[in-house]
């Protein structure tokens, strides 16, 4: 069976799944009831000065019937007195000594109130590392902390090594996705000694309005303000910037915790696969509690038994080295829809699609007594729209359609090397049609 063994920064746990520093990890009895389930590791809710939170704190993106794709919150570090705080992280670690606890700190931008808080909760907790929380968009920052100091690579660099003066331990920088070039902040961390990066911390954001009461969500009487966004609908955003510091020639050494929409195995398993050494979680444990942990080390060993890797270094990081620039890509590879009519339910979604939001290169038509989707082969430009809204699986896929040409990317043909695959028209040429032709296209007849 597969080992699940993950180590970052030389802070090794059970397994990859950490919970992220949030609302799950502010008490005793929650991390406790976390590692129970099966969680490898736990970041605790930030410490710092203990902040007033106000009533009213999150706000959810739904989709149609799927709930909280999205979750933003205005709420604060913790709320919890500094010694009560570390009290309890002393006894989780006591008691689970094999299980990750990292403490995530966050104090005003002074060289001596990171040496105290440092000394103190390292001396006092017996925790594995630290994670600097660099990246809470709001609150905090109006204060000149969290994404005040994540936006600012040499804030970044100077805390980060304020904190390695008096660290016995290794050090997490986490990172606010709230900039123009997250690799700015990433190697600001790197030249300041950090022992990893931790991404992606919230993204500014102002989750909606209610009609009512003319006012932003969530709402404190009659009033609101912008907050940090998570959840299922930030992953592919984390995924970028992680898969840009993973493969940078001066971040890229740094171990990744890699943090932002993750919700099952398979979303671990691609953070790891870019590059990560663990990942964190958050929006899912606050939406379906602590037991999801237990599908997610089943699925993702299952997969590395199927897979045949053995341990997460076998397949950390393999997808990396493919993720490039556009103007690498091939552009003599071309690919068609291809519709299983058996599969097929007649939704005529992806006729829609095609006809009013892509390259009206679908067709109805008429065949044994049935009404079919076709594809016109010399119009699809395999953009994948109508595979992605079909609602049933594997009912239309993307077929390789080989022409006999050699692969060439727009940076080797546009520096006169290669020859460019004939392309269909893809178009029509509405000049040559006739009115009936034209009338006939519009009201999604056959043509
Ligand atoms: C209500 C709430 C409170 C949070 N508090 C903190 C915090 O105190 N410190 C911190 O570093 N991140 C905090 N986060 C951010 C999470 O640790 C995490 O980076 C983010 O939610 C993205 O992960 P997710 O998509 O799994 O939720 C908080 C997130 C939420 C939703
Ligand atoms: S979207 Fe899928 S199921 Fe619906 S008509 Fe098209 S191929 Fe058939
Ligand atoms: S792949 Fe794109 S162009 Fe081709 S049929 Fe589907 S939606 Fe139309």
């Amino acid at each position: 069976m597969a080992d699940l063994t993950a180590t970052i920064a030389g802070i090794v746990s059970p397994n990859p799944f950490w919970l992220a520093s949030a609302p799950p990890t502010n008490t005793y009895g929650q991390v406790a009831r976390a590692f129970d389930h099966g969680w490898g590791g736990a970041v605790w809710k930030t410490i710092g000065q203990p902040i007033v939170n106000v009533y009213s704190r999150y706000g959810g993106l739904d989709s149609g019937t799927q709930k909280l794709i999205g979750l933003n919150n205005i709420e604060l570090i913790t709320d919890r007195p500094i010694e009560d705080n570390i009290k309890e992280m002393a006894l989780v670690k006591k008691r689970y000594p094999k299980h990750t606890l990292i403490a995530s700190l966050m104090v005003e931008t002074n060289r001596d109130a990171w040496h105290e808080i440092v000394k103190r909760t390292q001396g006092e907790t017996g925790c594995d590392g630290f994670e600097l929380n660099f990246g809470c968009p709001h609150g905090m920052s109006e204060r000149g902390m969290g994404a005040a100091v994540g936006q600012v690579p040499e804030y970044c660099q100077q805390i980060t090594e304020w904190v390695k003066e008096v660290s016995t331990i290794p050090v997490i920088v986490k990172l606010t996705p709230n900039v123009g070039d997250i690799l700015y902040p990433a190697r600001a961390a790197k030249r300041a000694n950090a022992d990893a990066v931790s991404l992606i911390n919230t993204i500014n954001s102002l989750i909606g309005v209610d009609l009512d009461l003319m006012a932003p969500l969530p709402n404190v009487k009659g009033k609101g303000s912008h907050g940090g966004y998570c959840g299922p609908a930030v992953k592919p955003i984390a995924l970028n910037m992680i898969s840009a510091i993973a493969t940078d020639d001066q971040a890229g050494s740094l171990p990744i915790s890699g943090i932002g929409g993750v919700s099952t195995w398979r979303d671990a398993a691609e953070f790891i696969a870019l590059g990560c050494d663990n990942v964190q979680v958050c929006t899912a444990v606050m939406h379906y509690g602590f037991r999801i942990v237990e599908d997610m080390i089943e699925g993702l060993s299952n997969w590395m038994d199927e897979k045949g890797y053995k341990t997460l270094a076998d397949f950390k990081g393999k997808a990396a080295p493919t993720v490039t620039k556009w103007e690498n890509l091939s552009l003599n590879h071309f690919t068609r829809a291809s519709i299983d009519h058996d599969k097929c339910i007649g939704c005529e979604l992806c006729y829609v699609a095609c006809e009013d939001g892509a390259h009206q290169a679908l067709k109805l038509v008429q065949k044994n007594g049935r009404r079919l989707v076709e594809v016109k082969e010399d119009m699809c430009v395999g953009c994948n729209l109508c595979s992605l809204v079909c609602p049933v699986p594997d009912c239309i896929t993307m077929k390789h359609i080989p022409n006999g040409a050699p692969d060439v990317s727009w940076k080797e043909f546009s520096a006169g090397k290669g020859t460019l695959a004939e392309r269909p028209q893809h178009y029509v040429d509405v000049s040559t049609q006739t009115e009936a032709e034209a009338a006939a296209r519009s009201d999604g007849t056959t043509t």
